[in-house]
This record gives structure tokens, C-alpha cells and sequence, in this order.
């Protein structure tokens, strides 16, 4: 017998990764609550979409009456939040919904789950930790974001923390280093960059490039979140980083050879505000639990590559609508 689960934000790319493994590799029954942003598509959910331990319910985390559907409608066990604003650029340029997802969405999920008596986990984010020229953080490390992000995600932990705290919720936090993979919005990097590429656009490079993430499959990421829902310590927090680190400029070149584009697409561009210069994550307290990530990024990369150029009914509709606005507003050209 599997679990009972509600997924907020699980039409997204992490969290319809996520409901895909639980439903097709281990007979959970999963409820996805989503708002339906610009990033959230129930073409994500397509393989689970007719599948009958599946449903989909449209609501966002903030509304009350929605979260209480959510949960009369699925009877679950356990809420996982995958639900937020997630990209760096726009909440420089449009902060709001980074504040009212983040704060207020996360406080409602608590609400409900302290209410009906739930487990709950958090996904949260590397960037709380914000920068770190060398070495790695762990858990304990302090919290330091930089950008409307990262501060509004590091607001919502701290606020699962205190349920935890004030009023003994069984609640988990997860913090993941920099996703990729397939039905990743083309927003960030490696889908822009995979993109662009094979369109013969530009790549657009902040600053030097020489800023480096740590690079987690989101097959692997969704498998530690499952691990720390089923066998972490209530009220703590697992750190989950990928194999390997990659300063920018070197993703983009190898994109660059996958792809068979040109070194000469690639230019630098006016560096982010406030851009932090590297994330690393030490992972060993979910390795302790039994996890360990599976994918290489080599391995990865090429096969994501390849995914985006078998599967242009996914993104063609993406490129033609909010998208090709959002890129000519924050990059100041139109895409081909
Ligand atoms: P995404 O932008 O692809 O998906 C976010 C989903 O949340 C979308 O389906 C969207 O419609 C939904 N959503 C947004 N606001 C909502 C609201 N108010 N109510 C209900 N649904 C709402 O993001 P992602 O990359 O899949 O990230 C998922 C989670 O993982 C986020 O919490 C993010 O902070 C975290 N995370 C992401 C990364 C990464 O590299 N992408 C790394 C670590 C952690
Ligand atoms: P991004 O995918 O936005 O993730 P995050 O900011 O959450 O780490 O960006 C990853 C890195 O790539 C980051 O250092 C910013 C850089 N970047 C570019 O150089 N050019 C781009 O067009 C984008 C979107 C990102």
C-alpha cells in the first residue's frame, strides 16, 4: 500500500517529477494543487494525468477554501509544497508573488496540515544559505540569502520551523541545489541555453560566467524528498546536492558541443544584480538516510539535451507565448 499524498505546485518541474515517480514507481495515490502560473502546465502530468490513483485539482496555496478541497478531496497523509515563484530574475524585476506564494501560501499549508494532523514537508532551496566561495554548507549553516528568492523561501523555512517549535508539527524541510531535466521552463539556464542553441539565438552569458552551482538531476532530487517524507527525523532539515559543480561558462560549452551549435553564439552579458557566485551543499545527512544521487551531469546533460529536441510539442508553445515577452523585457531582444 503506498501513501496518500497532496502536492502543492506539482504541475511545475520538480514536483510533476515527483508525482510521476510516486504514482507509476510506487503505487501512491497523489493529489496535485497548483495555481497554474506561467510555469505550472498539466501537460507536465500528462503520463499520471488518466491514471486512477492520480487527480488534479486548479488552486493556489494562499486560498484557504481551496487547500481544504484539496484535502477533502484526496484524504492525505502528508502535504508536499513544491508550490512557489522560482526564478532568480523575476523576482528582481516583479517581487509580489515571490512574498504572497512564500509567505502567506506556506503559512495556509501549515494551518491545514496542523489542523487535519499531517506530516508535511517543504522543498526548499540551496540559495537560503546564499554564497560560499569555498567549501560547502551543511544544515547548521546560517541563513543569508540575496535575492527576493531566496529571502522569501528562507521566510517560509523559518516559518515551518516555528510550527515545528510552537506547536510540534511533524514537518520537514529539503533544500536542493540546482535542478535540471526534462519539463524544465526554458527561463533557466540549461533550457534557455538548449534552446537557444538549437535555434541559433544567442546564449547570454551574466558577467564573466565563472559563477558555479552544483548540479542535481530532478530525478534525483525527487527521490531524496521521498526519502526524507519517509524516513527523515520530524522538525529537521536534509540537505540534497547533485554530483558535480560547473561554473557556467562550462555548461554552456558543453550545451554548445551537444548541441553543434557555435562558440561564437555565446555572449557575455550585464551580470545579475547581487548574483551570487557559488552554491555548494554537503549532502550527508540524507546520504545517512539511504540516498545518493544517481546521475552524472555529463550523462544528464546529454540526455536532457536530447530530450528537448525530441520534444518541441512541449516547448514550441512555450517559446511562442509568455515567454518570448518575458525574454524580451529581461534580455532587451526578441528570441528568432
Ligand atoms: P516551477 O516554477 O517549475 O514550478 C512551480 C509550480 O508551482 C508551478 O506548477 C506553479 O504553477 C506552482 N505555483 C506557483 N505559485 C503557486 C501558488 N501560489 N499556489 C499553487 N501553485 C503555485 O519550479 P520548480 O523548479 O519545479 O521548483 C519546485 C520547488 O523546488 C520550489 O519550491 C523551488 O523553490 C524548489 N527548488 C527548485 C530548484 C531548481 O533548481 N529548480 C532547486 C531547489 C529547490
Ligand atoms: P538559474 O537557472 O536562473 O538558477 P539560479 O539563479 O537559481 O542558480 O541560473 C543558473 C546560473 O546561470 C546563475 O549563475 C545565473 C546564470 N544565468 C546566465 O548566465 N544566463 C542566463 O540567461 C540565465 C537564465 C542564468
Amino acid at each position: 500500500m503506498g501513501m496518500k499524498l497532496l502536492v502543492c505546485g506539482g504541475a511545475g518541474f520538480i514536483g510533476s517529477t515527483y508525482a510521476r515517480q510516486r504514482v507509476l514507481e510506487h503505487g501512491d495515490e497523489v493529489t496535485v494543487l497548483d495555481k497554474l502560473t506561467y510555469a505550472g502546465r498539466e501537460e507536465n502530468l500528462r503520463e499520471v494525468a488518466e491514471h486512477p490513483s492520480f487527480r488534479f485539482m486548479r488552486g493556489a496555496i494562499e486560498d484557504p477554501a481551496a487547500v481544504s478541497a484539496a484535502i477533502a478531496g484526496g484524504s492525505p497523509e502528508a502535504i508536499v509544497n513544491f508550490a512557489a515563484e522560482t526564478h532568480v530574475d523575476r523576482s528582481i524585476s516583479e517581487p509580489d508573488a515571490f512574498v504572497a506564494t512564500h509567505a502567506l501560501g506556506t503559512y495556509v499549508l501549515l494551518e491545514a496540515a496542523r489542523e487535519h494532523g499531517l506530516r508535511y514537508l517543504q522543498v526548499s532551496t540551496d540559495e537560503v544559505y546564499g554564497s560560499i566561495e569555498q567549501g560547502t554548507f551543511t544544515e547548521d549553516s546560517p541563513l543569508r540569502p540575496s535575492s527576493p528568492y531566496s529571502a522569501t523561501k528562507a521566510g517560509a523555512d523559518l516559518l515551518v520551523q516555528a510550527y515545528v517549535h510552537t506547536y510540534g508539527l511533524p514537518a520537514l524541510i529539503c533544500r536542493g541545489s540546482n535542478n535540471y531535466g526534462p519539463y524544465q521552463y526554458p527561463e533557466k539556464l540549461i533550457p534557455l541555453m538548449i534552446l537557444n542553441a538549437l535555434h541559433g539565438d544567442s546564449l547570454p552569458v551574466y558577467g564573466d560566467g565563472m559563477q558555479v552551482r552544483n548540479w542535481i538531476h530532478c530525478s534525483d532530487f525527487a527521490r531524496a524528498i521521498a526519502h526524507v517524507l519517509e524516513r527523515g527525523v520530524p522538525g529537521e532539515v536534509y540537505n540534497a546536492g547533485g554530483p558535480d559543480e560547473q561554473p557556467n561558462i562550462e555548461v554552456v560549452r558543453r550545451i554548445v558541443a551537444l548541441t553543434g551549435a557555435s562558440d561564437a553564439q555565446i555572449e557575455h552579458v550585464t551580470d545579475r544584480p547581487g548574483h551570487d557566485r557559488r552554491y555548494s551543499l554537503s549532502s550527508q545527512k540524507v546520504r545517512a538516510l539511504g540516498w545518493s544521487p544517481q546521475v552524472r551531469f555529463d550523462d544528464g546533460l546529454e540526455r536532457t539535451v536530447a530530450w528537448y529536441r525530441e520534444n518541441s510539442w512541449w516547448w514550441e508553445p512555450i517559446r511562442s507565448g509568455e515567454y518570448r515577452a518575458y525574454y524580451e523585457r529581461q534580455y532587451g531582444r526578441a528570441l528568432s
